[in-house]
Protein backbone atom coordinates (compact mmCIF):
# COMPACT_ATOMS: atom_id res chain seq x y z
CA UNK A 1 0.00 0.00 0.00
CA UNK A 2 1.83 3.08 -1.00
CA UNK A 3 -0.20 6.32 0.89
CA UNK A 4 -1.12 4.38 5.06
CA UNK A 5 -1.98 1.12 6.41
CA UNK A 6 -3.89 3.10 9.37
CA UNK A 7 -6.01 0.84 10.82
CA UNK A 8 -8.84 3.70 11.87
CA UNK A 9 -8.48 5.09 8.52
CA UNK A 10 -11.53 4.54 5.78
CA UNK A 11 -13.87 3.82 8.43
CA UNK A 12 -17.01 4.20 8.35
CA UNK A 13 -18.96 7.55 8.85
CA UNK A 14 -21.24 6.69 11.77
CA UNK A 15 -18.04 5.83 13.41
CA UNK A 16 -16.46 9.64 13.14
CA UNK A 17 -17.55 10.26 16.91
CA UNK A 18 -15.71 7.40 17.82
CA UNK A 19 -12.57 7.97 16.38
CA UNK A 20 -12.60 11.39 17.91
CA UNK A 21 -13.34 10.33 21.35
CA UNK A 22 -10.56 7.69 20.98
CA UNK A 23 -7.74 10.61 20.04
CA UNK A 24 -9.36 12.65 22.87
CA UNK A 25 -9.07 9.72 25.28
CA UNK A 26 -5.30 9.27 23.97
CA UNK A 27 -4.07 12.74 24.84
CA UNK A 28 -6.40 12.26 28.48
CA UNK A 29 -4.21 9.41 29.00
CA UNK A 30 -0.87 9.85 27.40
CA UNK A 31 -0.12 14.14 27.32
CA UNK A 32 0.58 14.54 30.76
CA UNK A 33 3.34 11.65 30.52
CA UNK A 34 4.61 13.07 27.12
CA UNK A 35 5.08 16.58 28.47
CA UNK A 36 6.98 15.40 31.53
CA UNK A 37 9.16 13.53 29.08
CA UNK A 38 9.81 16.75 26.49
CA UNK A 39 10.21 18.74 30.45
CA UNK A 40 13.00 16.30 31.46
CA UNK A 41 15.02 16.44 28.18
CA UNK A 42 14.44 20.37 28.26
CA UNK A 43 13.77 22.82 24.80
CA UNK A 44 15.34 25.90 24.01
CA UNK A 45 13.08 29.18 23.79
CA UNK A 46 14.49 29.31 19.97
CA UNK A 47 14.04 25.48 19.18
CA UNK A 48 12.61 24.62 15.76
CA UNK A 49 10.03 21.39 16.80
CA UNK A 50 7.86 19.37 14.88
CA UNK A 51 5.01 16.92 16.03
CA UNK A 52 4.39 14.02 13.57
CA UNK A 53 0.80 13.15 13.17
CA UNK A 54 0.01 15.05 16.23
CA UNK A 55 -3.92 13.75 16.35
CA UNK A 56 -6.07 15.49 19.51
CA UNK A 57 -2.64 15.49 21.95
CA UNK A 58 -1.52 19.00 23.29
CA UNK A 59 2.50 18.21 22.73
CA UNK A 60 2.50 21.40 19.84
CA UNK A 61 0.77 23.65 22.30
CA UNK A 62 3.46 22.48 24.91
CA UNK A 63 6.20 22.99 22.98
CA UNK A 64 5.04 26.40 21.45
CA UNK A 65 5.09 27.63 25.17
CA UNK A 66 8.38 26.12 25.99
CA UNK A 67 9.88 27.15 22.59
CA UNK A 68 8.43 30.58 23.03
CA UNK A 69 10.78 32.26 20.30
CA UNK A 70 11.58 29.29 17.90
CA UNK A 71 9.22 27.35 15.75
CA UNK A 72 6.80 24.29 16.37
CA UNK A 73 4.88 22.68 13.51
CA UNK A 74 2.57 19.64 13.79
CA UNK A 75 1.42 17.80 11.08
CA UNK A 76 -1.68 15.29 10.73
CA UNK A 77 -2.71 12.80 7.63
CA UNK A 78 -6.40 14.51 8.93
CA UNK A 79 -6.61 17.73 10.40
CA UNK A 80 -9.90 17.62 11.52
CA UNK A 81 -9.59 16.62 15.31
CA UNK A 82 -6.48 18.47 15.44
CA UNK A 83 -6.34 21.56 18.11
CA UNK A 84 -5.11 25.10 17.07
CA UNK A 85 -2.73 27.72 18.60
CA UNK A 86 -1.63 30.31 17.65
CA UNK A 87 2.27 29.61 17.47
CA UNK A 88 1.68 25.93 16.18
CA UNK A 89 1.68 25.76 12.30
CA UNK A 90 -0.30 23.07 11.64
CA UNK A 91 -0.19 21.15 8.53
CA UNK A 92 -2.05 18.23 6.18
CA UNK A 93 0.88 15.61 5.92
CA UNK A 94 1.24 12.52 4.91
CA UNK A 95 4.91 11.16 6.49
CA UNK A 96 4.98 8.24 3.95
CA UNK A 97 4.56 10.12 0.76
CA UNK A 98 5.61 14.11 1.74
CA UNK A 99 8.71 15.22 2.24
CA UNK A 100 9.35 16.66 5.99
CA UNK A 101 8.03 20.38 6.26
CA UNK A 102 11.69 21.47 7.60
CA UNK A 103 14.93 19.94 8.67
CA UNK A 104 17.51 20.72 11.12
CA UNK A 105 15.01 19.88 14.28
CA UNK A 106 15.78 20.30 17.41
CA UNK A 107 13.47 17.90 18.95
CA UNK A 108 10.62 15.29 16.81
CA UNK A 109 8.29 14.05 18.82
CA UNK A 110 5.74 11.26 17.30
CA UNK A 111 3.88 8.87 18.74
CA UNK A 112 1.60 6.34 18.00
CA UNK A 113 1.95 6.20 14.40
CA UNK A 114 4.88 3.83 13.43
CA UNK A 115 3.85 0.22 14.83
CA UNK A 116 0.91 1.04 12.29
CA UNK A 117 3.42 1.41 9.21
CA UNK A 118 4.77 -2.06 7.68
CA UNK A 119 8.26 -2.79 8.31
CA UNK A 120 10.22 -1.18 5.17
CA UNK A 121 7.90 1.77 5.15
CA UNK A 122 8.87 2.25 9.16
CA UNK A 123 12.07 2.22 8.82
CA UNK A 124 12.20 4.71 5.75
CA UNK A 125 10.18 7.21 8.17
CA UNK A 126 12.29 6.72 10.47
CA UNK A 127 15.66 6.87 8.88
CA UNK A 128 13.89 10.35 7.61
CA UNK A 129 13.33 11.99 11.12
CA UNK A 130 16.39 10.78 12.34
CA UNK A 131 18.40 12.61 9.48
CA UNK A 132 16.25 15.64 10.30
CA UNK A 133 17.76 16.48 13.24
CA UNK A 134 20.12 18.80 14.11
CA UNK A 135 23.84 17.55 16.05
CA UNK A 136 22.10 16.97 19.84
CA UNK A 137 18.73 17.06 18.25
CA UNK A 138 16.46 14.60 19.82
CA UNK A 139 13.49 12.22 18.63
CA UNK A 140 10.74 11.06 20.88
CA UNK A 141 9.25 7.91 19.65
CA UNK A 142 6.49 6.74 22.25
CA UNK A 143 4.41 3.69 21.21
CA UNK A 144 2.00 0.98 23.57
CA UNK A 145 3.09 -2.23 24.51
CA UNK A 146 -0.20 -4.18 23.55
CA UNK A 147 -1.31 -5.38 26.96
CA UNK A 148 -4.96 -5.46 27.03
CA UNK A 149 -4.89 -9.17 28.44
CA UNK A 150 -3.78 -7.81 31.29
CA UNK A 151 -5.75 -4.90 31.73
CA UNK A 152 -8.16 -5.85 34.36
CA UNK A 153 -7.45 -4.79 38.40
CA UNK A 154 -10.86 -4.72 39.91
CA UNK A 155 -14.88 -5.15 38.18
CA UNK A 156 -17.90 -6.58 39.07
CA UNK A 157 -17.63 -10.31 37.76
CA UNK A 158 -13.82 -10.08 37.66
CA UNK A 159 -13.77 -13.28 35.67
CA UNK A 160 -15.90 -11.84 33.15
CA UNK A 161 -14.42 -8.99 32.84
CA UNK A 162 -10.65 -10.78 32.33
CA UNK A 163 -12.59 -13.52 29.35
CA UNK A 164 -13.88 -9.74 27.77
CA UNK A 165 -10.27 -7.92 27.79
CA UNK A 166 -8.97 -11.65 26.57
CA UNK A 167 -11.44 -11.60 23.63
CA UNK A 168 -10.45 -7.74 22.68
CA UNK A 169 -6.88 -8.48 22.89
CA UNK A 170 -7.10 -11.71 20.71
CA UNK A 171 -9.48 -9.51 17.78
CA UNK A 172 -7.49 -6.46 17.92
CA UNK A 173 -4.35 -7.92 17.90
CA UNK A 174 -5.31 -10.19 14.84
CA UNK A 175 -6.67 -6.96 13.26
CA UNK A 176 -3.80 -4.92 13.82
CA UNK A 177 -1.63 -7.68 12.62
CA UNK A 178 -3.65 -8.12 9.76
CA UNK A 179 -3.27 -4.09 8.60
CA UNK A 180 0.17 -4.63 8.72
CA UNK A 181 1.28 -3.26 12.50
CA UNK A 182 3.90 -4.96 14.55
CA UNK A 183 2.76 -5.39 17.95
CA UNK A 184 6.61 -5.56 18.73
CA UNK A 185 7.26 -2.10 17.59
CA UNK A 186 6.87 -0.67 21.00
CA UNK A 187 9.73 -2.48 22.23
CA UNK A 188 11.76 -2.89 18.76
CA UNK A 189 11.76 1.21 18.63
CA UNK A 190 14.73 1.40 20.93
CA UNK A 191 16.84 -0.84 18.79
CA UNK A 192 15.93 0.38 15.70
CA UNK A 193 16.47 3.81 16.50
CA UNK A 194 20.20 2.82 18.74
CA UNK A 195 20.96 1.55 14.59
CA UNK A 196 20.95 4.74 13.41
CA UNK A 197 23.44 6.68 15.31
CA UNK A 198 21.14 7.66 18.27
CA UNK A 199 21.90 7.48 21.77
CA UNK A 200 18.71 5.83 23.32
CA UNK A 201 17.30 6.29 26.56
CA UNK A 202 13.44 4.44 27.08
CA UNK A 203 11.09 4.87 29.87
CA UNK A 204 7.85 3.32 30.48
CA UNK A 205 4.65 4.55 32.30
CA UNK A 206 1.11 3.00 32.84
CA UNK A 207 -1.74 4.59 34.94
CA UNK A 208 -4.97 3.49 36.37
CA UNK A 209 -8.25 4.41 35.14
CA UNK A 210 -11.93 3.55 36.20
CA UNK A 211 -14.89 2.87 33.75
CA UNK A 212 -15.53 5.94 31.70
CA UNK A 213 -11.93 7.41 32.20
CA UNK A 214 -9.79 7.96 29.09
CA UNK A 215 -8.02 5.02 29.41
CA UNK A 216 -11.45 2.63 29.20
CA UNK A 217 -12.86 5.17 26.75
CA UNK A 218 -9.61 4.28 24.56
CA UNK A 219 -10.98 0.54 23.98
CA UNK A 220 -14.79 1.95 24.56
CA UNK A 221 -14.40 3.97 21.16
CA UNK A 222 -11.82 2.06 19.44
CA UNK A 223 -14.02 -1.31 19.71
CA UNK A 224 -16.92 1.40 18.07
CA UNK A 225 -14.58 2.13 15.40
CA UNK A 226 -13.63 -1.37 14.03
CA UNK A 227 -16.20 -3.48 15.70
CA UNK A 228 -16.17 -4.97 11.87
CA UNK A 229 -12.51 -5.86 12.32
CA UNK A 230 -12.97 -7.64 15.71
CA UNK A 231 -15.80 -9.23 14.69
CA UNK A 232 -14.11 -10.40 11.35
CA UNK A 233 -11.29 -11.74 13.58
CA UNK A 234 -13.53 -13.41 15.87
CA UNK A 235 -14.67 -11.12 18.94
CA UNK A 236 -18.55 -12.22 18.64
CA UNK A 237 -21.27 -8.65 18.90
CA UNK A 238 -22.40 -9.74 22.00
CA UNK A 239 -19.18 -9.87 23.25
CA UNK A 240 -18.34 -6.37 21.86
CA UNK A 241 -21.45 -4.56 23.19
CA UNK A 242 -20.40 -6.15 26.94
CA UNK A 243 -16.94 -5.03 26.59
CA UNK A 244 -18.06 -1.51 25.56
CA UNK A 245 -20.69 -1.42 28.36
CA UNK A 246 -18.00 -2.83 31.09
CA UNK A 247 -15.65 0.24 29.95
CA UNK A 248 -18.28 2.94 31.16
CA UNK A 249 -19.35 0.94 34.39
CA UNK A 250 -17.18 3.02 37.14
CA UNK A 251 -16.91 -0.31 39.37
CA UNK A 252 -14.43 -0.99 36.25
CA UNK A 253 -10.85 -0.04 37.02
CA UNK A 254 -8.09 -1.08 35.11
CA UNK A 255 -4.36 -0.38 34.17
CA UNK A 256 -3.75 1.00 30.74
CA UNK A 257 -1.33 -0.38 28.49
CA UNK A 258 2.29 0.49 28.89
CA UNK A 259 2.97 3.21 26.90
CA UNK A 260 7.22 2.85 25.72
CA UNK A 261 8.79 6.28 25.52
CA UNK A 262 12.24 6.21 23.51
CA UNK A 263 14.71 8.91 23.57
CA UNK A 264 16.98 9.08 21.16
CA UNK A 265 19.83 12.09 21.08
CA UNK A 266 21.71 12.72 17.54
CA UNK A 267 25.36 12.73 18.40
CA UNK A 268 27.10 16.10 18.40
CA UNK A 269 29.50 17.17 16.07
CA UNK A 270 32.80 16.76 17.06
C1 LIG B 1 -3.18 6.51 17.04
S1 LIG B 1 -3.31 8.16 16.48
C2 LIG B 1 -2.14 8.99 17.54
C3 LIG B 1 -2.38 10.48 17.61
C4 LIG B 1 -1.41 11.25 18.51
N1 LIG B 1 -0.04 11.12 18.05
C5 LIG B 1 -1.52 10.76 19.95
O1 LIG B 1 -0.68 9.98 20.38
O2 LIG B 1 -2.46 11.19 20.64
C6 LIG B 1 -2.41 8.13 14.96
C7 LIG B 1 -2.45 9.46 14.20
O3 LIG B 1 -1.65 9.32 13.03
C8 LIG B 1 -2.30 9.97 11.95
N2 LIG B 1 -1.78 9.34 10.71
C9 LIG B 1 -2.07 8.11 10.23
N3 LIG B 1 -1.37 7.86 9.10
C10 LIG B 1 -0.60 8.97 8.89
C11 LIG B 1 0.33 9.33 7.87
N4 LIG B 1 0.61 8.50 6.88
N5 LIG B 1 0.94 10.55 7.96
C12 LIG B 1 0.63 11.40 8.98
N6 LIG B 1 -0.25 11.12 9.96
C13 LIG B 1 -0.86 9.92 9.91
C14 LIG B 1 -3.78 9.74 12.21
O4 LIG B 1 -4.58 10.66 11.50
C15 LIG B 1 -3.83 9.90 13.74
O5 LIG B 1 -4.05 11.25 14.11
Amino acid sequence: MTTSTYLFHDTPPDTRSDNATMLDALAGMLDLFSRRQIRRIGVRADARCVVVAVGASCIAATLAEMASHGEVTATDIDLTPCRRHPHVNLIRHNILTDPLPGDAYDLIHVRLLLAHLPARQRNTVLAKLARALVPGGVLIIEEFEPTWRTSVLSAPDLDEADRLFAAYHRAFGAALTAAGNDLRWGRRAHHAMHALGLQVETTGHTGTWTGGQPGCLLPHATAGVIRDRLTSAGMTPADIEAFRELLLDPMLVVKGNLVLSHIGRAPTSS
